[in-house]
């Protein structure tokens, strides 16, 4: 849909968005946006105007407007606001097909000079972390944001299109759901409560009460992990189904992210080449994705020159290892219950794994999903709660669940920030949230 308003009656130009501008092809428009770059020779100004939707070029020739701004355009700094009218020319040499034939330009502010500029020494990913609040506005950062934009709502379509009731956990909660050493602890009026870890729990409750359910909010996790996929503020969508077996969540997860897939490329195509991805390639990860069981991921890890022993949880260079051996997202499945949450079932057939997985994105990405079938037992989950040495009293409302209608059930978590990477091909996590949150990062 066009964002273009509709001509003042004044008979000035219509405002367009940059995105728009080949839908105005020998019309005047204003463009609202900032300059991102400049070059002159003399006679012909060329002002790299962004936006927010894109980025244009505008041409003004000298005696097109006054002399004096035209002098005055010639050293504006970047990142100063303006508005530039002009004539939409195509253009097939320039990125959006089009370039701008200046008309007219009205300053808004003249920008301070501006702290990040290419090449300059303080352009350090700290720097520039420093700088988020601005970081943004660079071109990979705002094609980062558009696509985690478009990805969250592919993940609330692929879900409200099948039926799921979208419902929303708490933030602040009485205990923990993921394990108890990742707590952000807060005082909760003179009480202890934690930030939520996951709404799984809560969506649970709710399956029970609407049949097919999702969650979607921010998660955290106080974990003390410097690594390329942690934050500590996160958001995780988390859809919950009664009923549901482990084949079930392995389905849904494999057809929520092809769904993903197709969305993005199909909206995004431009940002994620922007990004240097390979649209085509992401295209190809149809269904069926891989499966395999925890203990075939072992034995390939062993066959791979990897040797890794069977009973811990796989670490990011385990997964890299596994990812790098398929070219669509990998399930592995039936995990050590050891390794694993409290909530989750065991295997009837082997009782020392849990009916869980782990979802892998390709190139090392790594899990990006993680779900389970839940245990349906009451005495199983008081005997899980005692072993994990959690606070029966805190989990009661929990265990009604299994006291009044209990059923197979089960669901998953994927991590919105793991996502956008992925398909993004972002090395850290850190560029695919606005403002991220991590060990010792606070500001802005
Ligand atoms: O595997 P996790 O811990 O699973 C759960 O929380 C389940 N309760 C979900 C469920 O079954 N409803 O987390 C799920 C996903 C991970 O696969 C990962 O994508 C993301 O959440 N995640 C993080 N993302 C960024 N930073 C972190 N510190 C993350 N921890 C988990
Ligand atoms: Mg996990």
């Amino acid at each position: 849909m066009s964002t273009t308003e509709h001509p003042s009656e004044s008979g000035a130009p219509v405002t367009a968005r940059v995105r728009d501008l080949a839908e105005h092809v020998g019309a005047v428009v204003t463009v609202q946006g900032w300059l991102a770059n400049r070059r002159s020779s003399g006679k012909l100004h060329f002002l790299q105007v962004r936006d927010g939707s894109g980025v244009v070029q505008a041409v003004l020739r000298k005696g097109a407007v006054d002399d004096e701004l035209f002098k005055e355009l010639d050293t504006l700094p970047q990142e100063s606001s303006l508005e530039v009218d002009g004539t939409v020319k195509a253009d097939e040499r320039s990125p959006g097909g089009v370039e701008l034939g200046v008309t007219a330009v009205r300053i808004v502010g003249v920008a301070e000079p501006y702290p990040i500029t290419k090449g300059v020494d303080g352009d350090s990913t700290d720097f520039l972390l420093q700088h988020r609040h601005l970081w943004l506005r660079s071109s990979k950062q705002a094609a980062t944001m558009r696509v985690r934009s478009r990805v969250i709502k592919a993940i609330r379509d692929f879900f409200d299109g099948r039926g799921f009731v979208n419902v929303d956990g708490p933030i602040f909660t009485p205990a923990a759901c993921e394990g108890t050493t990742t707590l952000f602890e807060v005082d909760y009026f003179g009480e202890s409560a934690y930030l939520t870890q996951s709404s799984q729990l809560y969506a649970e409750a709710a399956a029970m009460a609407l049949g097919k359910v999702y969650t979607f909010g921010p998660t955290f996790r106080a974990e003390k992990s410097k690594t390329r996929r942690h934050l500590t503020e996160f958001w995780m969508v988390e859809p919950e189904v009664a009923y549901a077996k482990l084949d079930d969540v392995m389905d849904l997860a494999e057809d929520f992210l092809v769904g993903i897939i197709r969305d993005v490329v199909a909206d995004c195509r431009a940002d994620l080449e922007l990004l240097g991805r390979d649209c085509d390639a992401l295209l190809a990860m149809t269904r069926p994705f891989p499966r395999i069981s925890y203990d075939e991921a072992v034995q390939l890890l062993n066959d791979n020159g990897h040797p890794f022993e069977w009973g811990g949880d796989f670490g990011a260079p385990d997964e890299a290892v596994l990812t790098k051996l398929y070219d669509k997202p990998l399930l592995v499945h039936r995990f050590p219950a050891q390794v694993k949450a409290f909530y989750m079932k065991r295997d009837p057939e082997d009782d020392r794994v849990a009916l869980c997985v782990d979802v892998l994105a390709p190139e090392g990405y790594g899990e990006i999903i993680g779900g389970s079938e839940r245990a349906d037992d009451l005495q199983f989950l008081l005997d899980q709660i005692k072993l994990h040495e959690l606070p029966q009293e805190a989990f009661e409302w929990y265990l009604d669940l299994r006291r009044y209608g209990t059923v197979p059930h089960g669901g998953f978590g994927l991590g919105l920030e793991r996502t956008v990477a992925w398909l993004c091909g972002t090395h850290h996590i850190r560029e695919c949230i606005p403002f991220p949150r991590m060990l010792h990062r606070i500001y802005p």
